[in-house]
């Protein structure tokens, strides 16, 4: 398996491309089930999760063709051959699951297996299942499968209240209600900015949605939806992980495409530890203001708060503050597989719970480490940049799940960073 070398080496400095967002174009692709007409995505990034995904597409009778590079994804649900997302490929990816809403819509029925993804807790279906529950679909458990119909062939429209601001189960019963029989309204609907994204693509494609970025949302169901063409937004989450690299190794940085919306609450934190953030023609960039970054205390929420998805990245920043920092992970119950790693690399974490108390050291040195999972890879590549010496992280996979071009976009910034193929 391959693994990334890093040598802390200093100060960076140049700019660093922004590619569209994942998460945003995971539950934008599967929304071309809901149309018998093409759905083509722009600005996609060429991550292995996309290619997983359209492998799951295709298994369901999509025709994907990857264009410019992987760039632009066009997309064609005309026929649907197959409604059953099988366990090895949804096992790779817990967003899989996004299919369930949009095959319920069209068909009438699916069966999806419940997820694998990053092994960072326990992450349930229960609020998918009540969310397309209420648009009247019975859903049962039989062989680790999900085994959802509705009865007569077509959704009808509900209100319905999340007990948590999930944000794939909202994307799901968004997708299935724009073609759902009546007006449905999602309380407690998730705010984050790909599902924002996706509401804009939909009501490209006809469908009739009120409240994109707010609590409530409201969808008209429509009898069918067109096709469209869409840019995947920035991700948000590539945009604040290589925010951090100044930050920690030195220099300033400057990333193409970024917006200071999709991540205030990301950015009030780095003000606080001493980061300057600043736009500029061409997105924003970051330098730290003095030689050494002050502790800070995160909460993770959902949107707009500190984004779950950042935590181990900043945590990495932390590590080398002047004083205690604590971190408080309160969406996902096991994201803390980082901390040792960090240890090994000479961080102080204690880690209680949900919180992990970082006591800054001088520091870090380079070591061998193990990546754990997608955004835990990511802040051990990040504390290798200023590290004394080599570290090498192992499992890269993970890495390859969510950054493109990571080792092109650091080495073009001058990080010392190299892919080291497996034995
Ligand atoms: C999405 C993101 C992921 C991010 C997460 C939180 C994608 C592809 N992935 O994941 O990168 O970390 O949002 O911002 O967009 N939960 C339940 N029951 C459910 C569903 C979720 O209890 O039916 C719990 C989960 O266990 C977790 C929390 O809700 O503790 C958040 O999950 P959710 O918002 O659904 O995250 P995902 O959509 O899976």
């Amino acid at each position: 398996m391959d693994s990334i070398l890093v040598t802390g080496n200093g100060p960076l400095n140049g700019h660093i491309p922004i590619a569209g967002a994942k998460n945003a174009c995971l539950t934008l692709m599967p929304a071309t089930l809901l149309s018998d007409e093409p759905l083509t995505l722009t600005n996609a990034p060429r991550l292995s999760d996309i290619k997983t995904m359209t492998q799951l597409l295709e298994s369901l009778g999509t025709e994907v063709q990857a264009m410019a590079d992987g760039q632009v994804l066009a997309l064609s649900s005309h026929e649907l051959t197959n409604l059953r997302a099988d366990y090895d490929i949804v096992r790779k990816m817990r967003a899989s699951n996004l299919v369930l809403g949009p095959l319920l819509a069209r068909a009438g029925e699916a069966v999806v297996s419940l997820p694998g993804g990053c092994a960072i807790g326990a992450r349930p279906m229960d609020l998918h299942i009540g969310a397309l529950e209420a648009l009247g679909a019975d859903i049962d458990l039989r062989d680790g499968y999900l085994h959802a119909k509705v009865s007569g062939g077509r959704l009808t429209g509900a209100v319905h209240e999340m007990r948590f601001a999930s944000v794939g189960a909202t994307e799901n019963f968004v997708m299935a209600a724009t073609l759902a029989k009546g007006t449905s309204v999602l309380k407690n609907a998730a705010r984050e900015p790909e599902i924002v994204d996706l509401i804009h693509c939909l009501q490209k494609m006809g469908a009739k949605i009120d409240g994109a970025g707010t609590s409530t949302i409201t969808i008209e169901g429509v009898d069918r939806l067109g096709g469209a063409t869409h840019p995947v937004v920035v991700d948000r989450i590539e945009l604040g992980t290589y925010m951090l690299a100044p930050a920690i190794a030195g220099g300033e940085v400057e990333l193409l495409g970024g917006r200071i919306d999709l991540i205030e609450s990301f950015v009030e934190k780095l003000d606080a530890a001493g980061v300057d953030v600043r736009e500029t023609a061409n997105g924003i960039a970051t330098k730290r203001r003095a030689d050494h970054i002050k502790a800070v205390d995160v909460t993770t929420e959902v949107f707009p708060g500190f984004p779950t998805d950042l935590q181990a990245q900043m945590m990495a920043m932390l590590c080398t503050a002047d004083g205690i920092s604590n971190l408080e992970e309160t969406i996902f119950e096991n994201r803390f597989m980082h901390a040792p790693e960090l240890m090994r690399m000479g961080a102080q974490i204690d880690v209680q719970g949900g919180t992990a108390k970082v006591t800054g050291v001088e520091r870090m040195k380079g070591a061998p480490v193990m990546a754990t999972d997608l955004r835990a890879s990511v802040s051990l590549i990040l504390a290798g940049l200023a590290a004394e010496g080599e570290t090498r992280v192992n499992r890269v996979y993970h890495l390859d799940r969510g950054y493109e071009l990571l080792v092109e976009k650091l080495s073009g910034v001058g990080a010392k960073v190299e892919r080291v193929p497996g034995v």
